[in-house]
């Protein structure tokens, strides 16, 4: 359990942080996040994750709380007190509180809540084998580009995910196209050895692990595409992956029955892992 939390201009004993009951977040989802990967005791890519935070504000016209100086000041503090040297920072910023009614309030503060959270490297089972994803319908809004906290789509699919003994979900659009995963982006080495993940549009959350491994492909010596792929020319590639700030690079081997490749990460999938693994240590 973390130390500390950050509410509201404070750094409160996590067991006691607690929000209004009537924040507009808890009621509505009228809320945005960010996870931000900490790694040997810095933040990985932050300014790209504050500018995503920033996109996601402005798209549902929620003022920023703080300034990005002093959002970056909170950020490193609660690090500090919480003793955080590998995890993540979870940063929620809602419209406010105020009595329950759909339109905007007037004159409602925007609420700011950090935590911090610790995690263990990716268990070296996951990165050896690989892991397995299931397919299912994208039941989701039409503005995927905001992280906004309304995920209720997302608990779901990742639910059915464990439920049939996978590690994640992807979501399929209706013309049968990946969209990505419920918290992962979505990634296939093609059977002509091209490596293509979807352009970021509002379909899909462009997640910042996705932009670095794409600045990463460059040197992987690589023929890269941006462009949508069907759950059936998934099943036919070479090898699958997908990527996230927790997972960071991590291999598939199965989409739903369908084993990927030969069944083992493939050879583009482990040279960006270590480029990527790379570019955090740097
Ligand atoms: N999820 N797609 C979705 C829907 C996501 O929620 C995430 C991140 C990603 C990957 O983005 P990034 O590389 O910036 O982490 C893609 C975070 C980790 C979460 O909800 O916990």
């Amino acid at each position: 359990m973390p130390r500390f939390a950050y509410v509201n201009g404070r750094y409160v004993h996590h067991p006691h942080a607690t929000v209004h009951i009537e924040d507009r977040g808890y009621q509505f989802a009228d809320g945005v996040y960010e996870v931000v990967p900490v790694h040997g005791g810095k933040m990985i890519d932050e300014d790209p994750h504050l500018d995503r935070l920033e996109h996601s504000l402005r798209e549902l016209r929620i003022g920023l709380p703080t300034s990005r100086t002093a959002l970056k000041m909170i950020l490193r503090e609660l690090l500090r007190r919480n003793g955080v040297v590998n995890g993540l920072l979870y940063i929620q910023i809602t419209r406010g509180v105020a009595p329950r009614d759909h339109k905007f309030p007037q004159g409602a503060k925007p609420a700011l809540v950090v935590t911090t959270k610790r995690t263990k490297p990716t268990a070296t089972a996951l990165v050896e084998n690989g892991v397995r994803v299931i397919t299912i319908p994208d039941i989701r809004w039409k503005r995927c580009d905001i992280k906004s906290v309304s995920l209720l789509p997302n608990v779901l699919g990742k639910q059915r995910a464990v439920e049939a003994g996978a590690f994640e979900a992807w979501q399929v659009d209706e013309k049968g196209l990946v969209t990505e995963g419920t918290s992962t982006n979505a990634w296939i080495v093609t059977k002509d050895g091209v490596l293509v993940t979807r352009n970021a549009n509002e379909a899909i959350l462009n997640g910042i692990t996705r932009q670095a491994v794409i600045r990463l492909t460059n040197e992987a010596g690589v023929t890269f595409e941006e462009r949508p792929f069907s759950v059936a020319e998934a099943k036919e590639a070479r090898e699958a992956f997908l990527t996230s700030s927790s997972g960071h690079v991590l291999p598939i081997t199965r989409i739903d029955d369908t084993v990927v490749g030969d069944g083992k990460p493939g050879p583009v999938t482990r040279r960006l892992r270590a480029a990527y693994l790379d570019y955090i240590a740097a």
